[in-house]
């Protein structure tokens, strides 16, 4: 389990910037995330009256909710005021939280995967920065950092939150994917295991878990997948989308352009190739492609 645990970047992948941010806690500290589960949200920023200046104004410090906050560690997912003994306290796990979880970015919208994967969603889903862009008017893209902050896998799984841009390829229902109908994040990526460097607490996708369904092994991406993204990508570009770094480039765009760039981004941000699920990225990827050819 330890040993498993060294592995995965939920140990050593701490990014020690955002955890202590009141806006990014939730998701990238312990204290963070144990307050938005069991209150609804993180603190905020409050404001401590230090002194006047010269001129007689006030003079404020911000004061940081997380100033310590902790990686990401077992009692992060797990309440260590439980037992850990799940033979006898049942199926939970004792996780902090296998509810349903309702999106950060769009609060109409709930994912209930109906399993302890439903622990994932509250993290890995995309963080409520920019608003997907609709197929009419042009858009505004306000940061060079549009799209979905890492970690759309959810939205992917259950086949939302992409920019549904019109063309030949269907899209197909939402939570309909195999994938998530009879796999699951903890299927593929916590498997059991006896080698520690996959499965269980490494996260790391085991053959295995895919074996079943895929009896002659699994491809690595979806069909097509790296070589669609090479030309999403050079489409965008030679509209002048990317500046030197491969950052977007503030600007009002059309709506094809704009829902294109944060479909690009969502599969990129995904980090799966495809794989969390393969016939709504073919129909993003594909529809876009064809969007911006015409
Ligand atoms: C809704 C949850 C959520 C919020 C809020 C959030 N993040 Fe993240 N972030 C994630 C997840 C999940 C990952 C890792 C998943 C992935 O790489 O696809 C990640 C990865 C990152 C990474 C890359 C880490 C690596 O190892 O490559 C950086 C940098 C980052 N976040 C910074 C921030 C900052 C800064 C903020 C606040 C402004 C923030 N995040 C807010 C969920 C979140
Ligand atoms: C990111 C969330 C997360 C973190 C962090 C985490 N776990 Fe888990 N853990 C889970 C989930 C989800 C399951 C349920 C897996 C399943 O349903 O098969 C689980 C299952 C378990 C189990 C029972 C199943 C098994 O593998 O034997 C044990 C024991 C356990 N965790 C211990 C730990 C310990 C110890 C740590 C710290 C090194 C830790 N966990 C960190 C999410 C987490
Ligand atoms: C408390 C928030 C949180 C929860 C809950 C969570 N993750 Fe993560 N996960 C992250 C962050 C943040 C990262 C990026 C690394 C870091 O900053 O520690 C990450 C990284 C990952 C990675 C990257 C690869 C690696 O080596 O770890 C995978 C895969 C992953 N998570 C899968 C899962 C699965 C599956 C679940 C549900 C069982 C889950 N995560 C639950 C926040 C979370
Ligand atoms: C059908 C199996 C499957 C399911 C279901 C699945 N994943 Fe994945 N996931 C993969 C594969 C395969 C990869 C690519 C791994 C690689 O290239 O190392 C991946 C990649 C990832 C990554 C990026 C890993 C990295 O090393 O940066 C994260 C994070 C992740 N998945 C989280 C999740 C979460 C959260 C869920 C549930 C919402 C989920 N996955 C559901 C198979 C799956
Ligand atoms: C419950 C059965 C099941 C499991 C488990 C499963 N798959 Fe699949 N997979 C399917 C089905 C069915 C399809 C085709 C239909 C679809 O896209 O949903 C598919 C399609 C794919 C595709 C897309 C191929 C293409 O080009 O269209 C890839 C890649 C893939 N799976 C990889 C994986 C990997 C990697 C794993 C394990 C980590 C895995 N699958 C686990 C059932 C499964």
């Amino acid at each position: 389990m330890f040993a498993s645990w060294e592995l995965s970047k939920h140990g050593t992948g701490f990014v020690s910037f955002a955890a202590p941010r009141a806006d990014c806690a939730q998701c990238h500290s312990e204290e963070g995330y144990v307050d938005y589960i069991s209150t609804g949200s993180v603190k905020e920023y409050t404001l401590e009256l230090i002194g006047v200046d010269s001129l007689g104004f006030a003079v404020y410090d911000t004061i940081n909710p997380y100033p310590n906050a902790s990686p990401l560690y077992c009692t992060t997912c797990h309440d260590k005021h439980s037992s850990f003994d799940f033979e006898n306290d049942g199926y939970d796990y004792a996780l902090r939280n296998f509810n349903a979880v309702t999106l950060v970015i769009d609060s109409a919208t709930v994912i209930d995967f109906g399993n302890a994967s439903n622990n994932c969603i509250t993290c890995h889903q995309p963080r409520n920065s920019y608003e997907i862009p609709s197929s009419t008017g042009d858009y505004e893209i306000t940061s060079k950092r549009f799209g979905p902050h890492h970690g759309p896998q959810s939205t992917m799984l259950e086949g939302i939150m992409g920019a549904n841009i019109a063309g030949s390829e269907p899209y197909p229902g939402v939570g309909s994917a195999t994938h998530r109908t009879g796999s699951s994040c903890v299927n593929c990526h916590m498997g059991e295991s006896s080698d520690i460097s996959q499965g269980l607490h490494s996260w790391i996708p085991k053959d295995e878990a895919c074996i079943t369904c895929h009896p002659a092994g699994a491809p690595d991406e979806i069909n097509g997948f790296s070589a669609d993204m090479a030309t999403l990508e050079a489409l965008l570009a030679a509209n002048n989308m990317f500046d030197v770094d491969g950052y977007y480039v503030p600007g009002t765009y059309s709506a094809k352009l704009a829902q294109a760039a944060w479909n690009y981004r969502t599969l990129l941000e995904d980090q799966s190739k495809g794989v969390h699920n393969p016939a709504y990225t073919r129909a993003l990827l594909k529809n876009s492609i064809e969007a911006l050819q015409n």
